[in-house]
């Protein structure tokens, strides 16, 4: 049979599928998240997050460390703060000899060239598990941003590379921009988590921190899932106020919100791997139901594919440890 178009010539061999492959994840594109806890030589792996722990800050170091050493240039940091240290103004936020302030500046000492992203909202010390500050029910938005500002100059303080706010609250990355440049921080970025989904996907995260809002859900600030045109909205907001990077969460069920966003923005645009989506891959694993390294590649890989510049997800050293293989 005659056939013109034969496709299958350049998927032969390994050789030409790696000539014409369109999309390569690299090291370099890979945020690795981690959690740090109080104490020492403590790791307390999390249930509903295979793989990942609670480390302390001695454990934390040697981590990151770890990272390092396969290459992976920079990592999300959330603290796990103590009830007793919740209040409802996430006071603990803001305090600079706290858990996180030292966390950021141990690890700007220990490992310099690491680029530390941080985390900027409420919910790892607010006694009501919410980003923003909760007076009579509802999430106070302006209230918020002054809580927000304090917290980012503690982190800025310490030495972090990026703030990055998870809060959604309006306006918040002009008001961070100008705390911090008014304060002698110009140097510090913002990292925005610009297009963030009211999902069901976070909650092995929250478990991590314990940090599920006490009451209601987080509908009034975090976005409808259906909504693609509003995340644009976000994304450009965030732009003009200016973030020096945007983006998306969660990533594999936005791959969508990933293009679009990535053909409009003028600045790097990263997508998170959130914990569920970790999670769902990790589960079906351990069944047996599906090749873990395989779905790992792949689904990370499509991430990109959409447009995404950097990735956040908890298969960062993996990966990492895999392209290094190669
Ligand atoms: C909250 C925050 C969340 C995540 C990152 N920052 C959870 C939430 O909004 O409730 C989720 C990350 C993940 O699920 O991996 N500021």
């Amino acid at each position: 049979m005659y056939n013109l178009q034969r496709p299958r010539r350049n998927r032969k061999n390994h050789g030409i599928r790696s000539l014409v492959q369109e999309t390569k994840l690299n090291v370099d594109d890979l945020v690795l998240p981690l959690f740090v806890q109080e104490g020492k030589n403590t790791n307390t792996p999390i249930t509903s997050l295979p793989g990942c722990s609670r480390l302390t800050l001695d454990l934390l170091i040697e981590a990151v460390k770890e990272a390092s050493s396969f290459g992976i240039k920079s990592v999300a940091l959330f603290p796990v703060i103590s009830e007793s240290l919740k209040d409802s103004k996430a006071t603990e936020g803001k305090n600079e000899k706290s858990l996180f302030a030292e966390t950021i500046r141990c690890l700007k000492a220990e490992v310099p060239e690491m680029v530390l992203m941080t985390d900027v909202a409420m919910d790892p010390y607010s006694s009501d598990g919410h980003d923003g500050y909760v007076q009579d029910g509802e999430i106070m938005n302006d209230i918020t941003l002054e809580i927000l500002g304090e917290m980012a100059l503690t982190q800025a303080a310490a030495g972090t590379d990026f703030i990055a706010p998870s809060d959604m609250m309006d306006g918040r990355i002009g008001y961070l921009r100008e705390v911090l440049d008014e304060n002698g921080f110009s140097n510090t970025g913002i990292m925005a988590y610009s297009a963030k989904y009211a999902s069901a996907l976070y909650g092995p995260f929250r478990d991590a921190l314990d940090s599920a809002p006490k009451m209601g859900d987080k509908k009034t600030y975090q976005m409808d899932p259906a909504n693609t045109i509003e995340g644009i909205r976000e994304v450009m907001l965030d732009i003009d106020e200016g973030a020096d990077i945007v983006m998306i969460k969660p990533a594999l069920a936005y791959l969508d919100v990933i293009q679009k966003v990535k053909e409009l923005s003028t600045v790097p645009v990263a997508a998170y791997h959130v914990s569920g989506e970790y999670a769902m891959i990790k589960a079906a694993a351990e069944k047996g139901w599906l090749d873990e390294e395989l779905a790992m590649m792949e689904l990370t890989t499509s991430i990109k594919r959409a447009g995404a510049d950097i990735i956040f997800t908890y298969y960062a050293l993996d990966i990492a440890k895999k392209l290094s293989k190669k």
